[in-house]
């Protein structure tokens, strides 16, 4: 962390969360908490929560959660220290500059110039395509049927004839030359010197969720190769970690995200009223993506070219959703080839309607599939038979799996109980849940044995958060040492201190971690409900049963250590003495 502690929690506490969120999300007072609209992911009824007492955000729907820090992270997208900086300046708090390290501060120095010269950019190709020179390509826009309003809202641009005007203009406002070719937009050569990269192109500027141009897609005006020209990658254009468009996409509040491959495809979307339209950048659909998009939706509708490429590209683009826990449809746009086309010539009533008969992503897949095999062939037509069986194997979860199964064996004629039993036969061989299809959060977490060491190491956390008076009944027997996993240890030794003295801090307590994730974590730790245990005796033994838990994963973890390591070997000892005890007290909460 790069500034202070005590600079921090100044921010934090002269920014009041209610205050900040309210800025973002209608939020409203029902009893002790504000309620709304979570913006992270989709909902009809509010689950977003903001406890103005304990200056922290959650959300009962989506996980989630944090302080004032967590939110400014994840809704602009921003660094911890970033966060930091925005906050302050909105509260008036003075940021030492000195407090960045020397690499730190070279690193966002050089990202905030690359931002700067991509926007100047931008505002460059923007004004060229609405002067003498751009005439070209406003017909070009135009014969495409895109309107003005849309033209502007995804500021589009022309890039002159003329081979190094950007270099020249951007030269004229203090930019170096190295940073230009650091940002693709020129390149050095020994014969002709520095040169633009885009000539004579229409251009689509990329830019990220926040609205920061970080990269640009070039195309020709009609034929000509390459079709589009795009950035290279660069400190701030992670292809496999944007996607075009979704800065729009992210509030459409659609239900759902359309997936697509062009940028051409993505502006005919908008502009027919599908703001909830996005594409990967020219490279193929990666878990990076999925990932971003899990932040805003739970359903993506794949819109992608109804060409054999398209297909394969939709195909990987499937597994790569399931993997991410997002549910998959595939929009048909027969017989057009692509969105845009579709758009033009059949309307958007007609789009809308094909979004609503989107396939189901394993349907889609089984139908592709068919088309390898000769169904008029008892061989062949086993053989697709036990390879629908192989698919049903991978979802591991036996509700959805008996319900797919059902829904195959009536739509390709198969008997249900002949069906189920290839099924059966198939996991018997390979085992059920094939290996590229991950358990679905929530089940067969219970076998991990990583997570049942979590597990009460967590709750226990909770507990004390809910009933502080529990600490004097079990400081006695556990110590923030007991927790043996990093983020949890942090949050005792922070909370512990805080119980001592008699004032516990969550949001501070969440400040202590730099990392959106984490934050997350030690939020959802304040916003656990336990379990509703009526007696006191139910209390007391589970009480009893957690702190032992605990116990008992310390031992085993400092025990493994104690051979090489004398500070755990002291831990070994005590922790013995204390498990004994244990086994013998009973804790009484009176
Ligand atoms: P239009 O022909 O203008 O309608 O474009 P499109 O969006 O239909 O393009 P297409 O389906 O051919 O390609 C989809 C996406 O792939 C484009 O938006 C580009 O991001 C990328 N792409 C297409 N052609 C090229 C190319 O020649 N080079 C590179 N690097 N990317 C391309
Ligand atoms: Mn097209």
């Amino acid at each position: 962390m790069y500034y202070p502690d005590e600079l921090i929690e100044e921010v934090r506490m002269k920014s009041d969360i209610v205050d900040v969120i309210s800025g973002y999300v209608k939020i409203q007072k029902k009893g002790s908490s504000h309620f709304g609209l979570c913006p992270f992911h989709n909902e009809k009824s509010p689950s977003f929560s903001v406890s103005q007492s304990k200056q922290m955000y959650y959300c009962f729907g989506c996980g989630a959660g944090g302080n004032v820090f967590t939110f400014i992270m994840e809704y602009e997208n921003y660094s911890f220290q970033e966060a930091v900086k925005f906050l302050a300046d909105r509260a008036g708090v003075n940021l030492p500059e000195a407090e960045y390290n020397e690499e730190t501060r070279k690193r966002e120095g050089q990202r905030a110039r690359l931002l700067e010269v991509n926007k100047e950019a931008a505002k460059y190709f923007f004004y060229q395509l609405r002067g003498e020179s751009g005439k070209g390509g406003l017909k070009y826009l135009m014969g495409r049927e895109l309107s003005k309003e849309t033209i502007r809202k995804f500021g589009l641009g022309f890039s002159n004839v003329s081979s190094d005007d950007l270099t020249r203009y951007l030269k004229s406002k203090g930019y170096e030359d190295k940073l230009l070719i650091e940002a693709g937009l020129a390149s050095f050569d020994e014969k002709y010197g520095m040169h633009d990269k885009f000539w004579n192109r229409v251009m689509f500027p990329i830019q990220d969720i926040n609205h920061r141009v970080i990269g640009f897609g070039g195309r020709v005006m009609g034929e000509g190769k390459p079709k589009y020209l795009n950035s290279p990658e660069t400190m701030i254009f992670d292809k496999s970690r944007n996607l075009y468009g979704l800065n729009f996409a992210r509030t459409s509040r659609a239900g759902n995200i359309i997936l697509c491959e062009g940028y051409m495809d993505v502006i005919a979307m908008h502009q027919a009223g599908f703001s909830q339209a996005a594409a990967s950048l020219g490279t193929a659909f990666t878990p990076g993506q999925a990932g971003l998009l899990k932040r805003y939706t739970q359903e993506v509708v794949l819109a992608y070219d109804s060409d054999g490429a398209g297909v394969t590209a939709a195909l990987r683009a499937i597994g790569i959703l399931k993997e991410a826990g997002l549910t998959g449809k595939v929009l048909s746009l027969e017989p057009y080839k692509d969105p845009d086309e579709f758009i033009k010539n059949r309307g958007q009533e007609a789009f809308k309607e094909r979004i609503a008969k989107a396939e189901n992503s394993f349907f889609f897949e089984l139908r592709m599939l068919e088309k390898d095999y000769d169904l008029n062939d008892p061989e062949a037509k086993t053989k697709f038979h036990r390879e629908i069986a192989r698919k049903l194997c991978g979802f591991g979860e036996e509700v959805e799996r008996e319900n797919y199964m059902e829904a195959v064996a009536l739509k390709y004629h198969i008997s249900f109980e002949s069906l189920r039993k290839l099924v059966f036969s198939h996991a018997a061989r390979n085992g059920m849940a094939s290996p590229a299809v991950r358990p679905k959060p929530g089940i067969q977490k219970k076998k991990d044995p990583e997570e049942n060491k979590k597990k009460p190491q967590k709750i226990l956390l909770t507990w004390l958060v809910e009933e502080p008076y529990i600490y004097q009944k079990i400081k006695k027997y556990i110590s923030p040492g007991d927790f043996t996993e990093d983020l949890y240890k942090k949050i005792a030794e922070k909370l512990f201190a805080d119980l001592e003295s008699g004032t516990v801090n969550p949001a501070a307590i969440i400040s202590l971690f730099a990392d959106e994730e984490q934050q997350r974590e030690a939020a959802s730790v304040f916003n656990t409900k336990l379990d509703h245990l009526s007696s006191r005796a139910e209390q007391e033994k589970a009480i009893h049963d957690i702190v032992v838990s605990v116990k008992k994963n310390s031992f085993d973890y400092f025990y493994s250590r104690s051979t090489a390591d004398v500070s755990a070997l002291n831990q070994v000892i005590e922790g013995k003495k204390a498990l004994e005890e244990l086994d013998k007290t009973h804790i009484s909460l009176d």
